[in-house]
């Protein structure tokens, strides 16, 4: 008998398109481990704040990053970012500030190439811990970090829907305009790419769309509970 499978599911899509819920509840079902590849950029992006470099100043962005010093720790099924040791709290990497400031960081060639072997090697932490896959959620996931994973995902929905469900989480977020950011950048634009199933979910509940992308991955591996 072979090894037993181990699956790479990449989920992309827009802010608030209900990649975070429905990653989430994915690594629930199967036992893979979950890789928030959002709050990665915004650690970073906190950092860079926090030792006072500006979007526009690439010199010192790329001296920033050079000294960062990356690690992984586990929690229960999700993967966090160690910068020095340390994860950056929850609320450092959603404040405003970072809202603001992320998508002008992530356009930058040398933040993504930091991040790249990074978010890959983060397969290699899921199998370490024993996880059944991975699944990682993002912009560019399925495009470049894994443009080989096993199952490929790209949710979309309204901007209007999108921007209530937000504000329901109680956030201050442009979201169109960090979508705009995102999608016009030259490295890695936020794109749909060829293959992936693209699922609409304006008019889908959480369950539904979960339910649909389960239903793909299913075929390859059964539920593990
Ligand atoms: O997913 P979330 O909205 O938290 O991501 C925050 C920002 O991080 C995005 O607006 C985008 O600029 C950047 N990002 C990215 N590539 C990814 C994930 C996030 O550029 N794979």
């Amino acid at each position: 008998m072979g090894s037993p499978a181990f699956l790479l599911v990449a989920i992309d899509g827009g802010a608030a398109s209900g990649k975070s819920s429905t990653a989430r509840a994915l690594s629930e079902r199967f036992h893979f481990l979950h890789v928030d590849t959002g709050s990665y950029y915004r650690a970073i992006t906190a950092e860079l704040l926090r030792q006072g470099a500006k979007a526009e100043d690439h010199g010192v962005v790329q001296s920033v990053l050079t000294h960062l010093e990356l690690g992984t720790r586990v929690l229960g099924r999700s993967a966090q970012m160690e910068i020095g040791g340390r994860v950056v709290p929850e609320a450092e990497i959603r404040s405003p500030a970072v809202n603001a400031a992320v998508s002008h960081f992530a356009a930058i060639p040398d933040v993504r190439t930091k991040l790249l072997a990074y978010q890959r090697g983060q397969a290699e932490v899921a199998r370490a811990h024993a996880f059944r896959g991975l699944v990682m959620e993002g912009r560019d996931i399925g495009s470049v970090i894994f443009p080989t994973a096993d199952f490929r995902f790209f949710l979309h929905a309204d901007p209007v829907e999108r921007a209530r469900r937000r504000a329901q989480e109680g956030q201050t977020d442009s979201i169109a305009e960090r979508d705009r950011l995102d999608s016009s950048r030259k490295t890695s634009p936020l794109t749909c790419p060829p293959g992936a199933l693209d699922i609409d979910s304006t008019f889908l509940t959480l369950p539904e769309v979960v339910d649909r992308v389960s239903a793909a991955i299913a075929t390859r591996l059964p539920p593990a509970a």
